[in-house]
């Protein structure tokens, strides 16, 4: 298994550029298999989740095709992929595939809207707090699907198609409004989904259902109204940057000191955190391709924060704002009000000597500490990211192994890093 060494203490200096946004690709990929003709998709980043999901929608027939590089083309940018669902062959999700990647449950939407039926396996995914699919269960249940669970299966039938329903989700939740937007744009008459998410990532896979010829209103709000279609077709839709990947870096420039240019990426994507990271004293400015973050000599203060569902402070950069605030000088107080236990990086940077002491579901960080290198353990994606920004300003090395929890969500991570003159070394094996 590749482990990833650095050895802290060097300031980030350059520009990194930002790819194509994981929480975005997902879904949109799985968009395909409500049309039979093919959803071309640009700056398809290139990471373990996105390879596993070609070969869960490769298993229900999808045609998934990645054309080839250009001369002169560097390898950022992302991969163009072609996805054609002309022919569904299987709407069964099995439990290997789906457990791996808990994105794929969501697949049961466009098979049940598009097929009538769908078998999809129970999801795993990263192991932070429970998880349920109750709400997204519940939006095709509105929507008219008739739902039994049974070893580990989801069974979802409509074999008269789905009908419009109004569908108002108590929580707000990303994948819950993925799914009631995949199965309305399909069903016969109008939807309206209340409390929807409003998630950048959810608007993009509203804009692209738009391009394929679905009737949405409302997109970018917290109500959406949804007109079905009979039939969707092909589009051309280019996947917006991952805001995620340019705040983890926003905070290791931050983290380090120095002054990195994020390319590609606008402010309004992660206004939240950048304020954050305006009052814990870094420099935060919009440049015409992307943004600056600059952190040259002074401290960085101790600010507290609360996840939120969108526009707020994002649950997928918690982990790596507290990262950041281990070197504060004051306390802070980070509460997770997405997902209970999400912490378990508390215990991996307490390792690296972060003071941090949890009280239900807040994380109470006692900054100004002098961390210093040690081996320690990813336990999933945002958790071990957060573990590269500590080493980043840890004396001496630290080893981080299992990083196939980075490689699910950051593409080149060392070599990005790298170029902005980390000491980060990928050892392989
Ligand atoms: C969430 C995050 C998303 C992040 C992703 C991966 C929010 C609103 N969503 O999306 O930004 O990228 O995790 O870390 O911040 N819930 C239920 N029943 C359900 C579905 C969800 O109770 O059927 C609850 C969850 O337990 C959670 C909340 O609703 O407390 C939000 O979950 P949801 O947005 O669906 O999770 P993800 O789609 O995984």
């Amino acid at each position: 298994m590749d482990r990833i060494k650095i050895v802290g203490g060097a300031e980030l200096k350059g520009s990194i550029p930002i790819a194509g946004a994981k929480n975005a690709a997902l879904p949109l990929m799985i968009a395909s298999l409500l049309t039979p003709d093919t959803l071309e998709l640009e700056n398809v980043p290139r990471l373990s989740d996105v390879r596993m999901l070609k070969r869960i929608l490769g298993n229900h027939g999808v045609d998934v095709m990645v054309a080839g590089k250009r001369a002169g083309d560097s390898g950022e940018g992302g991969e163009v992929v072609r996805l054609c669902a002309a022919k569904i062959v299987d709407t069964t999700a099995p439990y290997e595939l789906v457990s791996q990647m808990r994105a794929s449950f969501w697949v049961i939407a466009p098979l049940l809207a598009r097929m009538g039926e769908a078998k999809v396996s129970l999801p795993g995914g990263c192991a932070i707090g429970t998880r349920p699919v109750d709400l997204l269960l519940m939006a095709l249940e509105r929507l008219g699907a008739e739902i039994t669970i049974e070893a580990g299966y989801v069974h979802a039938r409509a074999p008269n198609g789905l009908k419009g329903a109004e569908i108002a989700f108590p929580k707000v939740t990303v994948g819950g409004t993925h799914t009631a937007l995949m199965a309305a744009v399909l069903a016969q008459g109008t939807s309206v989904i209340r409390n929807a998410a409003r998630e950048p990532e959810v608007t993009d896979l509203a804009n692209c259902l738009v391009k394929m010829g679905a009737r949405i209103k409302g997109i970018g709000s917290s109500t959406l109204e949804v007109e079905g279609v009979a039939a969707l077709r092909g589009a051309v839709h280019r996947v917006l940057p991952d805001r995620i990947e340019a705040g983890t870096y926003a905070f290791a420039a931050a983290m380090a000191g120095g002054d990195v240019t994020l390319e590609g990426v606008t402010p309004d994507l992660l206004q939240a955190a950048l304020d954050k990271l305006s009052q814990a004293g870094a420099e935060v400015s919009a440049t015409n391709n992307g943004i600056r973050i600059r952190r040259n000599g002074r401290g960085i203060m101790a600010v507290d924060i609360t996840t939120e569902a969108f526009p707020g402070f994002p649950t997928d950069l918690q982990a790596q704002f507290m990262a950041l605030m281990t070197r504060a000088g004051g306390t802070s107080h980070i509460t997770e009000t997405i997902f209970e236990n999400r912490f378990m990086h508390v215990q991996e940077l307490a390792r690296l000597g972060a003071k941090i002491r949890l009280d239900g579901d807040m994380a109470i960080v006692e900054g100004a500490q002098t961390l210093k290198g040690a081996p320690v353990m990813a336990t999933d994606l945002r958790a071990s990211v957060s573990l590269v920004i500590a080493a980043l300003a840890a004396e001496g090395e630290t080893m981080i192994s299992r990083v196939y929890h980075l490689d699910r969500g950051f593409e080149g991570l060392e070599a990005k890093l790298a170029r902005c003159g980390a000491q980060i070394e990928r050892i392989r094996g």
